[in-house]
């Protein structure tokens, strides 16, 4: 992982304040607090990674619960620089959508995209998400502070959704 991190790092660094002074150390810290985080079920963090080479570091996805007793959720994710443009940040928010809704039981979930992110927009716009609006000075990148846009999916807007992204060959029917 922390390998993938720094060979991404300008791509990261300019959505994700973590990736700014990023170390192993914080690499560590990470997969440390993943664990805890999965265990008290504040988040369930999943690495990416390719069938035919699953020792390689392609990205992570998590999502997380917001409100537990309104059951939102919300998703987040990065895939390496040197294999963006091949459909796996799609695919990978799909299947962790199908994770929220079919195993988590969310009613709702949250894709919270920096303004000016189009590759990431251009998923939640893929998936079929409505846009809600804009969250101003959601997060601050360095000195930046950056409005995030809100989208959002419903559990009764999941299942016609589900159907065509597996006609699309976007998920796989389980
Ligand atoms: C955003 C991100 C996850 C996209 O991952 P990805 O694996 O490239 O996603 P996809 O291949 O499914 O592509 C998503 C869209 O971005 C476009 N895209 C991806 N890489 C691109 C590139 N290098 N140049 C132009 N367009 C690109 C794709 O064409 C696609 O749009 P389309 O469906 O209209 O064709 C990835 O770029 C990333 O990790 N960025 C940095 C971290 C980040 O922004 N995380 C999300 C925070 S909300």
């Amino acid at each position: 992982m922390h390998d993938a991190v720094r060979a991404s790092l300008p791509e990261l660094q300019a959505w994700l304040p973590w990736a700014l002074g990023y170390e192993r150390s914080v690499a560590h810290r990470f997969v440390r607090d993943s664990a805890s985080a999965w265990n008290d079920g504040r988040a369930f963090d999943f690495a990416i990674r390719l069938p035919e080479e699953p020792d390689f570091h392609v990205g992570n996805i998590s999502i997380w619960p917001t409100s537990v007793p309104n059951r939102i959720g919300e998703v987040g994710y990065w895939i390496r620089s040197d294999l963006t443009g091949e459909g796996l940040g799609t695919e990978v928010t799909a299947r962790a959508l199908e994770i929220g809704f079919a195993e988590l039981g969310y009613h709702k979930i949250v894709l919270r995209i920096a303004v000016g992110n189009e590759r990431s927009d251009r998923i939640a716009k893929r998936l079929g998400l409505t846009y809600e609006g804009v969250l101003r000075d959601e997060v601050k990148v360095g000195a930046a502070w950056l409005d995030h846009t809100a989208w959002s999916i419903l559990e009764d807007e999941w299942p016609g959704i589900r159907a065509q992204l597996i006609e699309q060959g976007v998920l796989r029917s389980r």
